[in-house]
This record gives structure tokens, C-alpha cells and sequence, in this order.
């Protein structure tokens, strides 16, 4: 094996347009979806490998967060590395050090699973690949045990538009991995987001209840079906240039989302009144202006506001102005469509 120090990867958040809502065991969900990669919401983590001292132990290793050690994680990481073992088996014969950090606040409400998760599997597997001195690494291979990590995870190890799950309409989709969806046009090439922060603090309900809460559900199998026709119809508009039918299809998506959990038993509800302010705002301003902007929501009460890069001024002069004062401390986050995971071998 060449001399290799340490594998660092960067890893992008991605957020959903057609989205992930249910899943079976073991991390197979019940319905494909689409997202476009951040570029600077990310986690970068490093993972050095040293000999492993007690082999009494199944998993080896230390686990820093932002330079702290951070036993909190330790069970999620446990899970983690028993589900990706097979894939690994020469990393895990060594005592591995992990330390990662996100450029995005801890608190500020956006979900840091994605990218934490696929740039851990990508440090893993590139370690793979190098201890069993292969040549090519299978995209494929980190992308499953991304979603064994987390569900949306998956689609976080490509750049810019990933699906993930079986659509009929689209052929290599796959329920194990996410495949990037490289058709689309330019219009839709240079996507802006930008997160409004509305509230900050701790999620009320996890995803992980919120997944389970699709068992049973009343609406759950007429969900699945819409999202098959959602994605295939997402699929078609992305290769044309018509914002109006992106912002109905994404907007639609959002509120189903949210449609669902407040129609679970027992039912709950994310959205905070300033969401909602939001939404109406952003409807008003595309239907008066004609201002190519959308709002899409992740399981939370913030809004990720969407336009082409074309309008950027007129949004961000309109967001500054109207929306921004909607949110936590008037914090909100920028950012666009990315171009994937970035890994630096040392
Ligand atoms: O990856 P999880 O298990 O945190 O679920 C994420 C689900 C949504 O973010 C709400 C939708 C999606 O497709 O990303």
C-alpha cells in the first residue's frame, strides 16, 4: 500500500424536492426521491487508522466532534459501523480515529445527518480501497452505506441532482443506493438555496419517529404512488425551463410532507406560525412579480427558499426585505447546488 497518512473527505447536505417519508428494514424506503447537493452546508471528516490495542473489542475507535471527544455519538457510530462491516473488513481491524465538523452551526436546525454520514462512509471506503490496494472505488458502494447511516444520506455523495429508491420511470434507480440524474437543462444547473432559520431548537419529533409513523398510516400507500408520479414528472421538468411547474410539483411535495405527519397517529406538527407567514409570502411575491422563487420545507419549521442563480438580486433583495425578519435572530443561511463530495488523501 502507498504511505497514507490520514483521508479526509468534505461531504455536502443535500435537500429534497420529491421526498423520502417512510422506510422498511433495513434502511429501504418506501418511495424514491430526488435532491440537489449543498455546497456550503457540509461536514469534513478526517479518519486516521492505528493499530488496534484490546481485539476483544468488536469496533475500535475514538470520535471527535469539532476537536472534542463525543461519547454522545458513540452508539449511532456502534450501529453504523456494524451495518457497513462487510463492507470494510480491513478498516475495521484497526483502531480508527474520527473527527469531523460541519460549516454549519450545531443549532442552526439543518439537518447535519446527510453530510456527516456520507463523509464518514467515504473515508471508510476510500481506507478500504487503499489497505486492499484496489484502483477503483464503486460510488455505488459508498452511497449504500451512506444510506445505512442515514436514508438521505445516500443521494449526498453525488453533485448536483441524486435519486434515490426504485421508480419505475427511471432505469439503474435503486432502492440500496442514489444515482446521480445528470439530464437536466441549464436552468435548472445553478439552483440557489436559501435557508430561512425559523426556529432553531431541537426538533419536537425525530425523522426516525416520523418514518415509523408511516406504518399504518391512512394515507401511506396513496402517498408512495404520488411520490412515483411526482418523481417521474420532476424527472420531465428538470429538462425543460418552466419554473411555475417546478415551484407547484416542489411546494406540493413540501406540504404533503408536513400533510402527513399531521395526519399520523399520533399526529404532530413542525411548522411554526412564521413558516406558514413565509410560505404565503413567497406565493404572493411569484404570483405579483413573476419572480421564479419556490419554498421547500425538511422535516422542521424552516424554509429553504429556491430560485435560478438568474434572479439572485431580486431574491435576495426581496428575502432581506420581507422574510428575514421572520426568522430566529434574522439568521439565515446561503447557499447552492454543489458539486459533490471533495476528498483529499494525505
Ligand atoms: O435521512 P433521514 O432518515 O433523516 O430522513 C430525511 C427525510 C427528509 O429529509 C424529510 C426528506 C428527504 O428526502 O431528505
Amino acid at each position: 500500500m502507498e504511505k497514507v497518512s490520514e483521508i479526509v473527505c468534505e461531504s455536502p447536505s443535500n435537500i429534497a424536492l420529491v421526498k423520502y417519508w417512510g422506510k422498511k428494514p433495513v434502511q429501504i424506503p418506501t418511495n424514491p426521491s430526488i435532491s440537489f447537493s449543498l455546497t456550503n452546508c457540509k461536514t469534513t471528516t478526517s479518519v486516521k487508522l492505528e493499530d488496534k490495542k484490546d481485539s476483544g473489542n468488536k469496533f475500535a475507535f475514538t470520535f471527535l466532534f469539532e476537536g472534542e471527544p463525543k461519547p454522545d455519538f458513540h452508539p449511532k457510530i456502534e450501529k453504523f459501523l456494524e451495518r457497513v462491516a462487510s463492507f470494510i473488513p480491513n478498516v475495521l481491524q484497526h483502531h480508527l480515529i474520527i473527527d469531523s465538523k460541519n460549516s454549519f452551526p450545531h443549532s442552526s436546525g439543518i439537518a447535519s445527518s446527510a453530510s456527516a454520514m456520507s463523509a464518514l462512509s467515504r473515508c471508510l471506503y476510500e481506507w478500504e480501497i487503499k489497505l486492499t490496494n484496489r484502483e477503483n472505488l464503486d460510488i455505488k458502494v459508498v452511497s449504500n452505506m451512506s444510506r445505512l447511516g442515514s436514508g438521505s444520506a445516500a443521494r449526498s455523495v453525488f453533485g448536483g441532482f441524486a435519486m434515490w429508491g426504485q421508480s419505475y420511470h427511471y432505469q439503474g434507480s435503486d432502492n440500496e443506493f442514489a444515482i446521480q440524474v445528470p439530464d437536466h437543462s441549464d436552468f435548472f444547473s445553478d439552483l440557489q438555496d436559501c435557508v430561512l432559520l425559523i426556529d432553531k431548537g431541537q426538533k419536537k419529533v425525530s425523522s426516525t419517529v416520523g418514518h415509523d409513523l408511516m406504518n399504518g398510516h391512512p394515507f401511506a400507500e396513496k402517498r408512495y404512488d404520488q411520490a412515483q408520479e411526482n418523481l417521474a414528472k420532476l424527472l420531465t421538468i428538470l429538462k425543460g425551463d418552466d419554473f411555475n411547474e417546478f415551484a407547484e410539483l416542489v411546494e406540493s411535495e413540501a406540504l404533503t410532507l408536513h400533510a402527513m405527519m399531521m395526519t399520523s397517529s399520533p399526529s404532530y406538527i413542525l411548522f411554526r406560525p412564521n413558516t406558514i407567514a413565509v410560505i404565503e409570502k413567497i406565493r404572493e411575491k411569484r404570483a405579483s412579480d413573476n419572480l421564479p422563487i419556490c419554498f421547500t420545507l425538511d422535516a422542521g419549521a424552516n424554509v429553504h427558499v429556491i430560485f435560478p442563480k438568474s434572479v439572485i438580486n431580486n431574491a435576495m433583495d426581496f428575502i432581506e426585505r420581507e422574510l428575514v425578519g421572520y426568522c430566529e435572530n434574522q439568521a439565515y443561511i446561503c447557499d447552492q447546488i454543489g458539486t459533490g463530495q471533495l476528498v483529499t488523501i494525505l
